[in-house]
This record gives C-alpha cells, sequence and structure tokens, in this order.
C-alpha cells in the first residue's frame, strides 16, 4: 500500500515535496528523544539532521549509539574470517559515518580505515569530523580509488539496496577488484523478508527471481529501492568469483524486516 501510494505521488512528481514534507514530521516526532540525547551527550558530534534522515533513520541515539552496536555486531560477524594483522579495511557507502566512526575503537587503531561515498556532502562532512579513516568521494559508477588487491575488508551496509541492476554487475565486480584473495567482503540486501513492501505483481516477479527497482528518486538515493532475491544475488557473487561463505536471511523484529547479510570470500 505503502509503495503504491509512493508511486502516485511519484507519478503527480511530487517527490520532492513528500520527502520535505516527511523530514519535518520526522524532526517534530523526534525532537524530544533527539534534545535528550544532545543535553546526555555534549561531546558527540553529530551530523546534519538531513544527513541522518537520508541514509538512516532521524534518531541521534539510533546514529550514534546504534552505530556502535552495529559496528561490534559487524566485527563479531567478521572478526572468525580474519588472520592477519595491520588491515586494511574500507566502508563503501559510509553516509555520515554511522558505522566506521565507531570501528577505530572497535578493532583497534593499528588498522587502516577508509571510507567512501558518492554523496559529496556525506564525505566532506566525515573529512571534517571524523579522526582515524581516511574518506574518499567516488562516482556512482566504479571505479573506486584503490589499487588492485589491496583491501583486506569491505562492507558495504545497505548499498546495493539502491543501485540498478546494471550496477550490481559493475560494482560487484569492482569490489572484487580492489578485495585482497581471501579478503572479506560483508553486503546486506533486501531479501524475502523485504518483499511484503512490494505490490503483489511485483512479489511474484520476485519470486521468479528477477530483481525488483522502485525508483521514487534518482539512483543512490533512499528512495530508489532495490529488493534482491536470493537466487538472483547467490549467482551475480558466484558469477564474479566470490565464494559465499553464509547468507543469513533476515528476520521480522518488532514487525520491522531486515536486510539479509552476505559475507563473501574472494
Ligand atoms: C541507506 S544509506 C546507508 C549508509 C551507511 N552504510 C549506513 O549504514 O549508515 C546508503 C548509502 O549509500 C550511498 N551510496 C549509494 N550509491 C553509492 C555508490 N554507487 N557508491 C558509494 N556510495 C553509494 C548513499 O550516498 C548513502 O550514503
Amino acid at each position: 500500500m505503502k509503495t503504491v501510494l509512493k508511486k502516485i505521488i511519484f507519478k503527480l512528481g511530487m517527490a520532492s515535496l513528500f520527502e520535505k514534507l516527511n523530514f519535518a514530521k520526522e524532526k517534530m516526532r523526534m525532537k524530544k528523544e533527539n534534545n535528550k540525547f544532545k543535553k546526555e551527550n555534549p561531546n558527540v558530534i553529530l551530523p546534519p539532521d538531513f544527513y541522518i534522515y537520508e541514509t538512516f533513520t532521524l534518531d541521534y541515539k539510533k546514529y550514534y549509539s546504534g552505530g556502535k552496536e552495529t559496528a561490534k555486531w559487524l566485527w563479531n560477524h567478521l572478526k572468525d574470517y580474519i588472520n592477519s594483522k595491520n588491515l586494511s579495511i574500507l566502508d563503501w557507502g559510509c553516509g555520515p559515518g554511522r558505522i566506521i566512526r565507531h570501528l577505530p575503537d572497535i578493532v583497534g587503531r593499528n588498522n587502516k580505515y577508509y571510507g567512501c561515498d558518492y554523496n559529496k556532502r556525506y564525505v566532506s562532512w566525515c573529512q571534517k569530523n571524523i579522526d582515524n579513516v581516511m574518506f574518499k568521494k567516488n562516482e556512482l559508477a566504479p571505479p573506486l580509488d584503490f589499487d588492485d588487491n589491496s583491501l583486506d575488508i569491505i562492507y558495504g551496509i545497505s548499498i546495493f539496496t539502491h543501485l540498478s541492476e546494471k550496477m550490481h554487475h559493475l560494482w560487484i565486480s569492482e569490489l572484487q577488484r580492489v578485495l585482497k584473495k581471501e579478503g572479506i567482503l560483508f553486503l546486506t540486501t533486501h531479501g524475502e523478508v523485504m518483499k511484503q513492501k512490494l505490490p503483489k505483481e511485483e512479489q511474484k516477479e520476485f519470486d521468479k527471481g528477477n530483481l525488483i527497482i522502485n525508483s521514487f528518486k534518482k539512483e543512490g538515493n533512499r528512495l530508489f529501492a532495490a529488493y534482491q532475491p536470493c537466487a538472483f544475488f547467490r549467482e551475480l557473487c558466484e558469477q564474479n568469483n566470490f565464494k559465499i561463505i553464509k547468507h543469513i536471511p533476515g528476520e521480522v523484529i518488532n514487525n520491522k524486516p531486515l536486510q539479509d547479510v552476505w559475507i563473501l570470500c574472494k
């Protein structure tokens, strides 16, 4: 229902207005909680509200404390597969640094940390406000500014979820290029549990194994959503010479469907 309504709004050319109204509504809704967080955490530097809203949810506590929990959760998934020290770690599509800002404290300062995004405003904010991480801007399409076989770990949390089919192919191949042999790639996608967000006819297409795209804004934006059936994503990874170490299908927690997790090895 929500997707159908969004499609009508988009067809009427009202996507930007919808976005502005929704942002204003979220700001109002979260005002008390967010002010409380700021009062209790005066030393936490926060990105502009719109950056948090556009990449996540406009909730300071979820952005900062939740971001730290996500960074720990991520490292718990990764650490079993890592043998070496002095790692090079990239957050591909880092947004305003929700996860990468915590990693040096969690994983150790002896590693090299990088973040990149195609949105120059996020990259610029991160460069000015986050220590111990080097941030680089990339374009919507590859390449990344990294040498072949140069990174031990790459993670992309909710990035393929905003890309077209063509970009799926280009990016998985680019991630393969920059990852070291035996390096680990950690990705999330909109899998089976997310399909409930789609209209019935798109659910049928999803069930046939086809990638579904709902574009309410330009590619890369959160209002451009891609839904990846398991078979589609598995084939994409395998065709690009990734070994699938683990696929964790998303669960529904508190009525909220979570993204699928893919842990891949080169
Ligand atoms: C839903 S947000 C997630 C941000 C961050 N990974 C997090 O979990 O907080 C998606 C992010 O992907 C970025 N993005 C989209 N397409 C990209 C691309 N081709 N290359 C790099 N970043 C991209 C967007 O700018 C945005 O920051």
